[in-house]
């Protein structure tokens, strides 16, 4: 269950635009730029995740980056909250916190500035897709070095069959749709 109301969820699957062999063979890419162009979908899916959220005192927003930012900053501003970016390596100017995870070939290292969240911070993690879970975990870990709270875990989309949430002990994930 996904938590989220069955319109909702609705309106998200409608939105989405598969894309085979993208970004390589074998792969159905779930594009969400349709929904986040179409005005009524893009305000219905920042106020679903804000929404889950608002009795949690959430002081910061991280999002993933890239498409985790477009969500991740309106939900902030929604929440009263800060936002923080986590970014991929080498990016962040200052000390940062790191995390790595590993993709089907090599892995990819993530980062945090390590002043961004407090210790003590509540914190939601947001991002556009749940797949394998690396990117989710990678983002926990960050928050956890940081000495934060991983008040929530948020995704538009979960893709189920590939079972991402298994790999965050933590925060249960929430997905307003999934696949
Ligand atoms: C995609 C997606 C999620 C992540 C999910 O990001 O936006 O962040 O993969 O996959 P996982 O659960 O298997 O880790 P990607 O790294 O492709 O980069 P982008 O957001 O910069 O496009
Ligand atoms: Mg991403």
């Amino acid at each position: 269950d996904s938590g989220a109301p069955a319109d909702l969820s609705a309106l998200i699957t409608s939105g989405l635009r598969d894309v085979p062999d993208f970004p390589k063979e074998g792969v159905v890419f779930k594009d969400i730029t349709p929904l986040l162009a179409d005005p009524a979908s893009l305000r219905a899916v920042v106020e679903g995740i804000a929404g889950r959220y608002a009795q949690d005192s959430v002081d910061v927003v991280l999002g993933l980056e890239a498409r985790g930012f477009i969500l991740a900053a309106p939900v902030a501003l929604e929440l009263g909250a800060g936002f923080v970016p986590v970014r991929k390596a080498g990016k962040l100017p200052r000390e940062t916190h790191r995390a790595s995870y590993d993709l089907e070939y090599g892995s990819e290292t993530v980062e945090m500035h390590a002043d961004a969240v407090s210790p003590g911070s509540r914190v939601l993690i947001v991002d556009d897709v749940l797949a394998t879970g690396g990117t989710a975990r990678a983002a926990v870990e960050l928050v956890d070095k940081a000495g934060g709270t991983v008040v929530g875990f948020s995704v538009l989309v979960e893709l189920g069959f590939l079972q991402g949430r298994r790999k965050l002990t933590d925060v249960e994930p929430h997905a307003l749709a999934v696949l």
